[in-house]
C-alpha cells in the first residue's frame, strides 16, 4: 500500500487532488487540509501530485524531485504535434546501419507514458538485435504461415473457421493466408518479407489477454513509434509476425516469449533507407453529433 501524506501546514484545502481522484477516492477535505483516506484504495496514477498546486502531498510513490513540473514551453504547439503525425509512416525499407541498444531502451522507455486500464502497466518488452535471429524468425514465420494457408484449403477447416471466426473474418482470413506463397517465394528469393532486413524487432508483451491489453500495447507503441522518428528512426508495426506468434507455440519458442506472456503487438525499427518527402491523404472519418 502507498504512504501518502499531506503537508496539512501546506495543503489550501483546494480540493484539487480529491476532484482529480474521482474512481479511487483516496482523499476527503478535513477542516484544516484534504487527508488521505483511503490510501488503500489509491492505483498509483500519480494525478494527486501532479495537480496540486503547493506541492503539499508526500506520496511514496511520486517523490517530488522525480517528478518535474510540466513546462508548457516544452510542449510541441499543435500544428506541430499534427505535423508529428501526418509524417510518421511505416517504413519497409532499412539501412544496413544498426541502432544502439541505449536508443532502443530510451524508446521503450517512452512508451510507459502511455495511458493504461487501470495504470496498470503490465507492458514489457523483447527487443531482438541479432540479425541472424531475425532472419531465423523471418524464415520460421513464413513456415507457420504456409501451414496455416494449407490447412485452410480442406473444405471443413474452412467450415469451422467460418463458424469460429464469422463470415467476415473468415474471408479477411482466407485473403491473408493466399499471401502466404507470395511471402514463401520472396523469401526463396531471398528477400525478407516480413520484417525487411530491420536491425531490431520489438515484441511488446502483457500477463493475459485481458480485455484491454492490446489497447495498452498499442499505445505504448504509438508513443513509442513517434520518438522513433525524432531519433531519425523508422518503424513498422509486423502484424503479419504477432497473429501467428500468438498461436504457435514453435514461435513463441523461437522468439523466448516466456510462459504465460501473451504478444499484444511487434514492430521493426530501424534507420530508414530512404526518407518520405510529402505528407499524403487520409479518408476523413464520418463524425455524427448527438445521433438517435
Ligand atoms: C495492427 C497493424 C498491423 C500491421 N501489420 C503490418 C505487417 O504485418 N506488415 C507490414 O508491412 N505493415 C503492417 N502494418 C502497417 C500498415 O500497413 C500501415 O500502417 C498502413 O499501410 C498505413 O501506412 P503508414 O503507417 O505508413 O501511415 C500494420 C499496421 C497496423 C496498425
Amino acid at each position: 500500500m502507498s504512504k501518502i501524506t499531506v503537508d496539512d501546514k501546506a495543503c489550501i484545502l483546494c480540493g484539487a487532488c480529491a476532484n482529480v481522484c474521482a474512481s479511487a477516492h483516496v482523499y476527503e477535505l478535513g477542516s484544516r487540509a484534504s487527508v488521505a483516506v483511503r490510501p488503500e484504495a489509491c492505483w498509483g496514477c500519480g494525478q494527486c501530485v501532479s495537480v496540486c498546486p503547493v506541492d503539499a502531498i508526500d506520496h511514496d510513490d511520486f517523490p517530488l524531485d522525480k517528478c518535474p513540473p510540466i513546462d508548457e514551453r516544452h510542449l510541441p504547439p499543435i500544428d506541430d504535434l499534427v505535423n508529428l503525425f501526418r509524417s510518421r509512416r511505416s517504413n519497409r525499407t532499412f539501412s544496413d546501419r544498426d541502432v544502439s541498444r541505449e536508443v532502443v531502451r530510451e524508446l521503450v522507455s517512452i512508451g510507459r507514458w502511455a495511458p493504461t486500464a487501470s495504470n496498470n502497466q503490465g507492458i514489457d518488452w523483447i527487443a531482438i538485435d541479432d540479425r541472424t535471429r531475425i532472419a531465423e524468425l523471418s524464415e520460421a514465420t513464413v513456415r507457420t504461415l504456409l501451414r496455416v494457408a494449407r490447412l485452410a484449403r480442406n473444405p471443413l477447416v474452412r467450415l469451422i473457421l467460418h463458424l469460429v471466426l464469422g463470415r467476415e473474418n473468415a474471408q479477411a482470413a482466407w485473403r491473408g493466408l493466399a499471401g502466404a506463397q507470395s511471402l514463401a517465394d520472396r523469401a526463396q528469393e531471398g528477400a525478407d518479407p516480413i520484417f525487411y532486413r530491420a536491425p531490431v524487432l520489438l515484441i511488446g508483451h502483457t500477463k493475459t489477454r485481458n480485455p484491454f491489453s492490446r489497447d495498452d500495447a498499442i499505445y505504448a507503441t504509438y508513443n513509442l513509434m513517434l520518438a522513433a522518428e525524432r531519433h531519425g528512426l523508422a518503424t513498422c508495426q509486423i502484424g503479419l509476425f504477432q497473429l501467428p506468434l500468438a498461436r504457435s507455440r514453435k514461435l513463441r519458442r523461437a522468439a523466448s516469449l516466456p510462459e504465460g506472456r501473451v504478444p499484444q503487438v511487434c514492430l521493426v525499427v530501424g534507420y530508414p533507407q530512404y526518407q518520405f518527402r510529402r505528407m499524403v491523404l487520409r479518408r476523413i472519418p464520418d463524425l455524427v453529433w448527438n445521433p438517435r
